[in-house]
């Protein structure tokens, strides 16, 4: 079924899962709950459905109106029915697969960098270990010129960052203080092509923040401690300057890009933001890691995906970049001139107040729907399932202990 074929107020929501269980049954228990939504006239059912991979022929109907995709990062068939998806049968999808594919950590620098924002400087080195293939060889003999690291690495300067192009989950991430850790850090790089980056170090704080459709948090974030304890719960911990900056940089790497689920990670010194990592196809979720702000992140996932459905929100995988350029080669506008109107760009795709007045009126009732059901007994067999699936039974009490404070802490401050 094409978009023009599908019934106009049920609307399937389709989620393609790894091996997360936790905030996929909080979003389902979620939707289920929020009854019918109005929205000019009409009420709107909402249902969701786990999304199976199996064979599909490229005409195939698609049933679901919108998918959140968490797979096809890394699975071929999931990522290539997502395109069809797309191309096909006009399925919104929060992360436009042509873009997530193709733009990893690499490409999401250099448009930060054209835009102006202020990455730490950054080199690509070629392979260490170049892939095999018959037909490089020749290439690598003729033309690769040879180089020396050390001098690369000079221009850089210590102590610096080696880290993939396209890295996620800490792989590969070395930091570079001396000249020997440089050496072996590149001898392991082996097929992983590698960028070297100068360390932000000292910083003041890291900030990470979730976006999702127009909305970012910003949290606080200590990547030395163990999982449980990475996001702390701090309100105001950046200078109203950097965090309007990183709040900008979220909305405007997405905007750009087409991306509406992702992740953003920023160190900041001062009032200077400087961004490191911010393209994020999966980005955690994860009670055990956002505990506090696990009920905004849900809220928010089903507020957009619903404000999608609902009102037949047009997918775009089609990029504007040349508008954003505009801004950014403008010699008569300040950074804070720039600012304001990537922010306006950014607001003009994501239909920031047509968004915010449907959550104000068609989404009323979720803030406290979701704030009864985290302080339910439903929800908390949904933490001690999810401790129990996390850690080691000799720490469940512990860590049951800890996240119930969070959440409890939470519902407080709701009131
Ligand atoms: N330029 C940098 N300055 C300081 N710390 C950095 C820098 N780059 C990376 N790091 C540290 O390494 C971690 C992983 O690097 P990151 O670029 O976020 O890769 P990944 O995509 O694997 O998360 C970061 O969370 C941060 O703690
Ligand atoms: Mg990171």
């Amino acid at each position: 079924m094409t978009m023009a074929g599908r019934d106009s107020t049920n609307h399937l929501i389709g989620l393609l899962l790894g091996t997360e269980d936790d905030w996929p049954r909080a979003f389902e228990t979620l939707t289920r709950r929020l009854g019918a939504v109005h929205h000019r006239g009409r009420d709107h059912h909402v249902s969701t459905e786990r999304i199976t991979i199996e064979p599909f022929d490229l005409r195939d109907p698609v049933r679901h109106d919108l998918v959140i995709d968490r797979l096809a990062w890394w699975y071929y068939h999931p990522r290539e029915w997502l395109k069809k998806a797309a191309l096909v049968n006009d399925t919104y999808l929060l992360n436009n697969p042509f873009t997530f594919q193709a733009m990893e950590k690499h490409s999401a620098y250099c448009a930060m960098i054209r835009l102006g924002f202020d990455i730490p400087s950054t080199v690509l080195v070629p392979y260490k270990n170049p892939l095999d293939h018959e037909k490089w060889a020749y290439t690598a003999d003729t033309y690769n010129l040879p180089f020396e690291l050390d001098t690369v690495a000079e221009r850089v300067g210590y102590p610096m960052y080696m880290k993939p192009f396209d890295g996620g989950a800490w792989r590969g991430v070395s930091r570079v203080d001396d000249v020997e850790t440089l050496h072996r850090a590149y001898d392991q790089s082996g097929q992983m092509l590698m960028h070297l980056q100068a360390a932000v170090s000292p910083y003041d704080a890291f900030a990470r923040s979730l976006t999702i459709g127009p909305e970012t948090k910003i949290m606080k974030f200590r990547p030395e401690l163990p999982m449980h304890d990475r996001y702390e719960v701090a309100h105001s911990f950046l200078e109203p300057e950097a965090g309007m900056e990183i709040l900008t940089l979220s909305r405007t790497i997405n905007a750009f890009f087409r991306w509406e689920f992702n992740s953003c990670e920023a160190l900041v010194r001062g009032t200077t933001v400087k961004p490191i990592d911010y393209a994020n196809a999966c980005p955690d979720i994860a009670v055990t890691s956002l505990h506090y702000y696990f009920p905004w992140a849900i809220t928010q996932l089903i507020s957009w995906s619903v404000f999608c459905a609902v009102t037949d929100r047009r997918p775009r995988v089609d990029t504007t970049s040349r508008e954003w350029f505009d801004v950014a080669d403008d010699p008569d506008l300040s950074w804070h001139d720039k600012l304001g109107r990537y922010g306006l760009l950014a607001d003009q795709y994501f239909q920031a107040d047509e968004y915010r007045e449907f959550c104000s009126t068609s989404l009323a009732s979720l803030p406290a729907l979701v704030r009864d059901w985290i302080d339910s007994p439903d929800f908390d067999q949904l933490l001690v399932e999810t401790v129990a699936a996390t850690y080691p039974a000799a720490e469940h009490e512990r860590f049951l202990a800890h996240f119930r404070g969070l959440m409890s802490l939470w519902v407080e401050d709701q009131r």
